[in-house]
């Protein structure tokens, strides 16, 4: 008796000890296992190549994503990072067959677990673009980091190598678990929503006029100071569209001509955006085509060529006589993005409205 307790104490202390050693090295393995971040290429200045390494000549979009993971050995030692190339053109050429593809692609690769982060390399010029259009069509609140340079791979004190590894940093990051698209621009994160690029040239260029970066990454850590409460409230599901309705936008100035509404709409616009002047105002002859346009039953969205602010319902203008919408504080170019959605489930301005106020 007293020997068979003896021997059951000690397979005891053998199943203690081994279950207590495994779980040991499984907590070392998860710790050491880096998080997975898959790299989406699709050009830009960030693997843009010019002649001289001073000049302003470059052609963007020309490196590979091998080259530029290869500028940047660093990025291996904070994810294990896969690279894909999903175009390679400078951000003017992008378009809705492009957004469609990355979209599609991220859904996947957050649906078959295959990254717990995407880094998104982009022109800067649509970079804003491109970005609020995944913040709305990608179903997964993971990280999704857009990210791009305002100088050339190949000229003197570029910015695209720091800007690439402080992207997965920001991806890999476990604070960013639930941030959603975000872009990640000379040390600074920006809500896909808010962000816009606003210089030409500087390295600095982008900035969230309105509320400012919700974030920092430098020195190889991610802090996050603020979040957003006007995160996405529907994401629409673009996965079975091949194309999206077709959506202008017009800009005011003192004297705009209203012919501009009748092309639109002559070429199939279903939506205009009118980036106004001041809250989203027009001239008489402008007005009297977007009423026009309106009882056609194409969609007039109110913008703002100001840049920063809002453009605010019932001002100077009767929106709900002439079943207008407004942008809120989304600039022109992101109502668009907004209204093309939109306009895919609905043609309803109210319908329209509410999602303009809550996304
Ligand atoms: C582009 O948008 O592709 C060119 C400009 C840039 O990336 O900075």
């Amino acid at each position: 008796m007293a020997m068979k307790a003896g021997f059951s104490t000690l397979l005891l202390l053998i199943f203690i000890s081994f279950s207590f050693s495994s779980k040991a090295s499984q907590i070392i393995e998860d710790q050491q296992e880096l998080p997975r971040v898959m790299i989406l290429a699709t050009g830009g200045t960030i693997a843009g190549v010019g002649a001289s390494a001073i000049g302003a000549d470059y052609k963007a979009g020309q490196k590979p994503i091998e080259d530029l993971l290869n500028a940047v050995p660093e990025i291996h030692d904070v994810a294990q990072v896969e690279g894909e190339q999903i175009a390679n053109i400078g951000s003017q050429n992008m378009d809705i067959t492009t957004w469609l593809k990355l979209s599609k692609r991220i859904n996947e690769i957050f649906e078959n677990d295959e990254a717990d982060g995407v880094v998104v390399t982009h022109g800067t010029d649509t970079m804003e673009e491109t970005a609020y259009f995944l913040s709305l069509t990608v179903q997964y609140d993971k990280p999704v980091v857009l990210v791009g340079a305002m100088r050339a791979f190949t000229a003197i004190s570029q910015d695209g190598n720091r800007n690439l590894l402080d992207a997965v940093i920001v991806a890999a990051s476990k604070k960013s678990e639930k941030v959603g698209t975000v872009v990640a621009m000379d040390s600074q994160i920006f809500t896909a929503r808010d962000v816009d690029k606003t210089n030409t040239l500087r390295t600095s260029a982008f900035r969230s006029r309105n509320f400012g970066p919700i974030g920092t990454v430098f020195d190889g850590k991610v802090d996050y100071y603020y979040t957003s409460l006007r995160k996405p409230s529907h994401h629409f599901d673009v996965r079975d569209q091949v194309t999206l309705p077709e959506v202008d936008i017009l800009y005011g100035y003192a004297g705009s001509r209203p012919d501009a509404v009748g092309f639109s709409l002559k070429f199939g616009a279903r939506g205009i955006v009118y980036a106004g002047v001041g809250n989203g105002n027009f001239n008489d002859g402008v007005k009297e085509a977007l009423i026009a346009a309106a009882q056609e039953g194409v969609v007039i969205c109110r913008a703002s060529r100001i840049g920063a602010g809002k453009v605010t319902l019932h001002n100077e203008v009767d929106d709900a006589k002439y079943k207008f919408v407004v942008s809120d504080d989304l600039s022109p170019q992101k109502a668009r993005i907004l209204l093309m959605l939109a306009l895919t489930e609905t043609d309803d301005p109210t319908a329209i409205q509410e999602l303009i106020f809550t996304n």
